[in-house]
């Protein structure tokens, strides 16, 4: 599909007139330039009618425009709107005057109390005015016409075509169709939009403006962009009457996705949505897809295991995208929980920059399950915390009491297996290999393949800079066990380990 969407933001309109408290003239002008910047191209900037503070906000918005950008002011089907919505747009290069009028069998009946003929004329001639009166200002001048309530019009759908004809004729070149109210299938509203589409010239643009009552505006814009809409009608997070309006963020994503060009800045999208939870004062909800805190978060050990699998791929096992396309910095989030499992153990500890394996870490992750399943997801310093126990404090039938040097390559163990105490002085090419002599000597050989000795910095070790020794064994079954061992003494952290070794063989 070649089509390219069209983004017209109502954040500015549809968006501000929901929040507790609007935004002034100075707040619109800063959401105002971040739109720009992130590349809608129009904006619906107010309803000059409602207040002064509207009038001078479109007004002002229309001034600064850029001259690419289509200025769009709402108005009722009443001639003081109509005047004061282009009065305020007049400065712009695409100014685009927005009148609607409720349609629904419901709504003609219960609110506007008319007949559907009074109302079709009441379209028909508002839209006719809007035009007149938009050439007198600017000959590249638009008419939008909103039929308020579409969704709701699936008995009388012949009558809104056919009014939509006339008002086509009258002047309008947009036509949009709002699911003013979210209430049943998204397909029913867009096949109907599809039929609208249909029976209306070529040159004239379809437009959804979709309300988020059932939580499906971004599944209805999506799909009516493939139904033949082209204008869709968006909020930046979402913002807009009650549950919101269709977020720009969802469909934008989803466009990309399946591979229609999206003329926005996805990448700004993450920074722009904290920017607008802050003015708006209205949170992100931890759930929001895409730009929420949790939207990135793994805590089963299967999500877990795929996403670190997938990491740096563009596609990701558990994500609809890479988090780098929104700007989004932090990455997928690993959480440890009774659900998690060793892969979380060893992105969580080695992500905070401690040495850990993999053996390590399934070692560990009994212990630190059975932490989570009493206090929840576990704060990373717990799990270090465990890790350094785990690790670096092996419990099990051997406990080395002391060890010193006596004399250049003599030295003296002293260490408990289960009850017994030995008491052994050995000889050794160094503390590693005295060590194990003086175990030999007891009646324990171990066979060592490997020995690093390293420096933490404070950071790390959790207190002052300590030497860390790794040491591998191979035990009786050929399998390779890394053990490790810290202390302020070289000496002692290789004896530390050498122990730390012996008691997770004989676990
Ligand atoms: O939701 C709606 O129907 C509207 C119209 C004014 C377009 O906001
Ligand atoms: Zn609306």
């Amino acid at each position: 599909m070649t089509r390219q969407p069209f983004f017209y933001d109502i954040t500015l309109r549809d968006g501000n007139q929901s929040l507790k408290k609007p935004w002034n003239l100075k707040e619109k002008e800063f959401i105002f330039n971040k739109l720009v910047d992130f590349g809608v191209q129009a904006v619906e900037t107010g309803f000059p009618a409602a207040s002064d503070m509207d009038f001078d906000a479109v007004r002002k918005l229309a001034e600064i425009s850029p001259e690419n950008l289509v200025i769009s002011a709402l108005a009722r089907t009443v001639e003081r709107d109509i005047i004061k919505g282009i009065e305020a747009i007049s400065f712009c290069k695409k100014p685009r005057l927005h009148t609607f009028i409720a349609m629904s069998p419901f709504n003609m009946k219960y609110v506007l109390n008319k007949s559907p003929q009074e109302v079709k004329k009441i379209a028909i001639e508002s839209v006719a005015f809007s035009k007149e009166e938009i050439l007198k200002v600017n000959k590249n001048g638009e008419i939008q016409f909103s039929v308020e309530h579409f969704g709701d019009c699936t008995e009388n759908l012949p009558f809104v075509i056919d009014t939509l004809k006339e008002v086509v004729n009258a002047g309008a070149t947009v036509i949009n169709l709002p699911n003013t109210v979210e209430r049943t299938r998204i397909k029913t509203f867009v096949d109907m939009v599809e039929q609208v589409y249909n029976a209306l010239p070529e040159d004239i643009i379809i437009a959804v403006h979709c309300h988020n009552d059932l939580g499906m505006a971004t599944a209805a814009t999506v799909e009516s962009y493939f139904a033949g809409a082209t204008q869709l009608e968006c909020c930046l997070n979402g913002l807009g009457e009650r549950a919101g309006n269709t977020n720009i963020y969802e469909v934008a994503v989803a466009l990309h996705n399946s591979g229609v060009d999206v003329p926005l800045k996805l990448n700004e999208i993450y920074e722009l949505a904290l920017t607008v939870a802050d003015m708006s004062k209205v949170e992100i909800p931890e759930k929001a897809p895409l730009i929420g805190p949790e939207a990135l978060a793994h805590r089963s050990g299967i999500h877990q295991d795929g996403a670190v699998k997938t990491k740096d791929m563009e596609k990701g096992a558990y994500r609809p995208i890479h988090p780098t396309l929104i700007g989004r910095k932090d990455d997928e989030k690993i959480g440890f929980t009774s659900q998690s499992g060793k892969t979380a153990v060893f992105e969580i500890i080695s992500g905070a920059g401690y040495p850990i394996t993999i053996q390590e870490a399934v070692r560990i992750t009994p212990v630190v399950k059975e932490a989570a399943e009493k206090a929840g997801e576990l704060p990373v310093r717990n799990m270090i915390d465990i890790y350094f126990n785990e690790v670096f404090n092996v419990k099990g039938d051997f406990r080395l009491v002391a060890f010193e040097k006596l004399a250049e390559n003599m030295f003296n163990l002293k260490f408990f297996h289960k009850t017994e105490f030995f008491d052994i002085n050995a000889q050794g090419n160094g503390p590693v290999d005295a060590c194990l002599c003086a175990l030999k000597q007891s009646g324990f050989p171990q066979k060592l393949v490997d020995y690093e000795q390293y420096a933490l910095d404070g950071e790390i070790s959790g207190s002052g800079a300590l030497a860390m020794t790794v040491i591998h064994f191979e035990d009786l079954h050929g399998n390779i066990i890394i053990a490790r061992g810290k202390d302020e003494s070289t000496l002692k952290a290789n004896v530390k380990a050498i122990f730390n070794g012996i008691n997770l063989m004989n676990k």
